[in-house]
């Protein structure tokens, strides 16, 4: 029997609603030998402005069945971001676990390079980045609040468990890859607690991957080095916050944010579907006009249909957006062309049916 997956879709807000469709018409197109079926959900802050709420009281429980969820951005500036993205996004992550946010920093051949001294094979990282945790906990509160002897705390959680299971996962990523090298990212020099627990959960973990060559970075360092050093880098693994920030440089350095793609993941026990999404947000500036660039939403799709097992699909799905890319004729304006996310996609659908 013919598998078919059933495909959770939250294009959320701004260009979300852009790239979504985007991604959908290029994963129809790549469709062979399995069936896909999407159900859309309009989930968002239009649906805050309108219900008062992000999701539906049961809106944790309608996704947990799905094999895969497909989102695309939250985020909208009527409604505050704290509450858009915790309700909804870091909400999905936390409930179901999905504690690796796997994230490739890679040229696609074609683009430009921004460090014009380096060369495309130079940039090509794997950031894994933990996803349920860290200074992302929401652990703390605010004390006299509004006066001038405000207060406010916000808590790092940083637990044994949670650090081994995502630094083990990068190992294992790192084991994969031709180069088997891991960089940590760390600040154990000015928090003594949480990050030098980290720096010891590394060093325990490493003990299982002797063939893994593994250096421990300071963060502020690190960024510099994905700069000035990047072809030293391979897989490298960080906190919420950390990889949060060091993996929108990394999309410069690719040459947009329109380009980087990520994979909520939990690799050892299923609490819920894996959520593949952009890693760029609702871009207000230019959302509504048909813009916005649709490769890091083709490129989770692609990541989506890996996840699957559909190895095969998954790589024509790449094939198809390299080749369009490296012809250079289709390119969005924020790589400097004149082209809609529509034509982006046309292009890559006339390339699958090539
Ligand atoms: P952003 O990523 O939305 O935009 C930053 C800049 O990059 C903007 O100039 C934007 O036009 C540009 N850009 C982003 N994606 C692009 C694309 N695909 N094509 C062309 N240009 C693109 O970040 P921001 O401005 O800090 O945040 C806007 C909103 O999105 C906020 O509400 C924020 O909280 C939210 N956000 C959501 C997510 C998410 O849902 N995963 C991620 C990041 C930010
Ligand atoms: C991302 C986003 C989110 C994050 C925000 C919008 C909460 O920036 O996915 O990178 O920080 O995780
Ligand atoms: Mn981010």
């Amino acid at each position: 029997m013919m598998k078919n997956y059933r495909l959770a879709l939250l294009p959320g807000d701004g260009i979300g609603k852009e790239v979504i469709p985007a991604a959908v018409e290029v994963l129809k197109a790549t469709r062979k030998g399995f069936a896909v079926s999407f159900e859309p959900f309009d989930w968002g802050c239009e649906y805050y402005l309108r219900h008062g709420r992000m999701m539906p009281e049961d809106g944790i429980e309608t996704l947990r069945p799905f094999d895969a969820i497909l989102l695309g951005a939250i985020g909208h500036p009527a409604v505050p971001d704290h509450i858009s993205l915790r309700d909804l996004l870091l909400r999905i992550r936390f409930e179901f676990d999905l504690y690796v946010n796997l994230r490739p920093v890679e040229m696609l051949p074609g683009l430009e390079m921004t460090l014009r001294a380096k060369r495309p094979q130079d940039v090509n990282m794997l950031f894994v980045r933990e996803n349920t945790e860290g200074e992302y906990a929401g652990v703390g509160g605010r004390f006299k609040r509004g006066t001038p002897d405000e207060v406010a705390i916000q808590e790092s959680v940083f637990t044994r468990k949670g650090v081994e299971r995502v630094v083990r996962y990068a190992f294992q990523q790192a084991q994969r890859r031709p180069r088997k090298r891991l960089a940590s990212a760390t600040k154990s020099n000015a928090m003594q607690y949480a990050m030098v627990m980290w720096d010891e959960a590394v060093r325990g973990v490493a003990a299982e991957f002797p063939d893994v060559s593994v250096s421990s970075y300071h963060v502020d360092a690190l960024a510099a080095r994905m700069i000035t050093h990047p072809e030293s880098l391979d897989v490298v693994v960080g906190s919420n916050l950390f990889a949060d920030i060091l993996t929108d440089l990394g999309s410069a350095l690719q040459g947009s944010l329109g380009l980087a793609a990520s994979a909520n993941l939990n690799p050892t026990e299923r609490r819920g579907p894996p959520v593949f999404e952009p890693v760029h947000g609702s871009a207000p500036d230019i959302a509504g006009r048909g813009i916005a660039n649709p490769i890091a939403a083709i490129w989770a799709a692609a990541m989506l249909l890996e996840h699957l097992g559909e190895a095969a699909a998954a790589a024509r799905m790449m094939s198809a957006l390299r080749a369009v890319i490296a012809d250079a004729k289709v390119r969005t304006p924020d790589l400097g062309g004149k082209n809609s996310t529509q034509e982006f996609a046309s292009a890559v659908v006339k390339q699958l049916r090539a």
